[in-house]
């Protein structure tokens, strides 16, 4: 019999660097997929706003809104015990002013039984980051490509490719790493500027989603790894399975059988004891539908 799970914590985490063992991590949004990904030993799960796209099939990530996150993340959580769990703050939770980001921070730990949350940004919300943390709150930051600024950003594309765009997201680590943030995300930058950062940084988990390997651990969007989003496939991310051609094998399969009626088979349905039936038809035809 294999061991259960123990819960992952933050100084699971810490070991896992010290260890050198890098930290799996993959975004989730719902009950049955977290279940599975529990299951596998991922350390972290992210359940990003990302789902305003992979779920909801909007275009970006501004339209999610806080009940969307807590709902979703509150349904993870509970297939997911021992993974450490991560809410992301959607766009404009926490934005406009510190006090807001604490308030929308500590409903997603209240109503969802989070481990920590995540936002966007470098040093212009490092207050936000204090202000979460200084409320108990294990905070994670975001640079590189962060969606929620796509159109300052000209679209989802390679960050910090000069080395002033590069410098920028070097001082904006710093300065989440200064304001509290145990761990930093950071997506769609070049290898090196990552290999900087992850030397760099004292006492944070660096990550990397499409940014190469020298971080900490590594990111990937769950439905760009098992083939599901049918807009796209970035080329950061490896289909890991193809669970998208497995499900739509699947489904021309149900329709067929369904349309040929060799679906349901007897194994499939429940019959009725003869008496009973037999009561039941003698029943209708005396007009007489009590209960026994
Ligand atoms: O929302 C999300 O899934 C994210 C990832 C793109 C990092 O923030």
């Amino acid at each position: 019999m294999t061991e259960p799970r123990k819960k992952m914590t933050l100084p699971g985490l810490y070991q896992k660097v010290a260890d050198k063992q890098p930290i799996t991590w993959l975004t989730c949004y719902d009950y049955p997929t977290a279940h599975m990904q529990d299951q596998a030993g991922v350390d972290m799960i992210l359940v990003g706003d990302s789902l305003g796209m992979t779920m909801l099939g909007y275009d970006s990530t501004l339209p999610v809104t806080m009940d969307d996150m807590i709902r979703h993340t509150a349904a993870v959580r509970r297939g997911a015990p021992n993974a450490w769990l991560v809410g992301d703050m959607p766009y404009m939770s926490y934005q406009p002013s510190v006090e807001t980001a604490i308030r929308n921070a500590g409903r997603f730990m209240a109503e969802t039984g989070c481990d920590s949350i995540k936002l966007e940004g470098g040093a212009a919300m490092a207050d936000r980051v204090r202000g979460i943390v200084d409320s108990g709150i294990p905070t994670i930051g975001h640079l590189g490509l962060t969606p929620q600024s796509v159109s300052a950003l000209g679209g989802f594309k390679l960050q910090g490719k000069s080395a002033s765009l590069a410098k920028k997201i070097v001082d904006d680590a710093r300065a989440l790493e200064e304001a509290g943030a145990f761990c930093i995300l950071l997506e769609l930058v070049p290898d090196r500027v990552c290999e900087l950062i992850t030397e760099r940084a004292k006492n944070c988990i660096i990550m990397s989603l499409g940014s190469g390997p020298h971080a900490h651990g590594q990111l990937l969007i769950y439905h760009d790894a098992f083939a599901l989003y049918p807009k796209f496939k970035p080329r950061m991310a490896k289909v890991f399975a193809d669970a998208g051609a497995a499900i739509r094998e699947g489904l021309s399969a149900y329709v067929k059988e369904v349309t040929e009626k060799t679906f349901p088979a007897k194994e499939n349905w429940f019959g009725m004891p003869d008496e009973e039936y037999d009561d039941l038809l003698k029943m209708l035809k005396e007009g007489s539908y009590v209960h026994r």
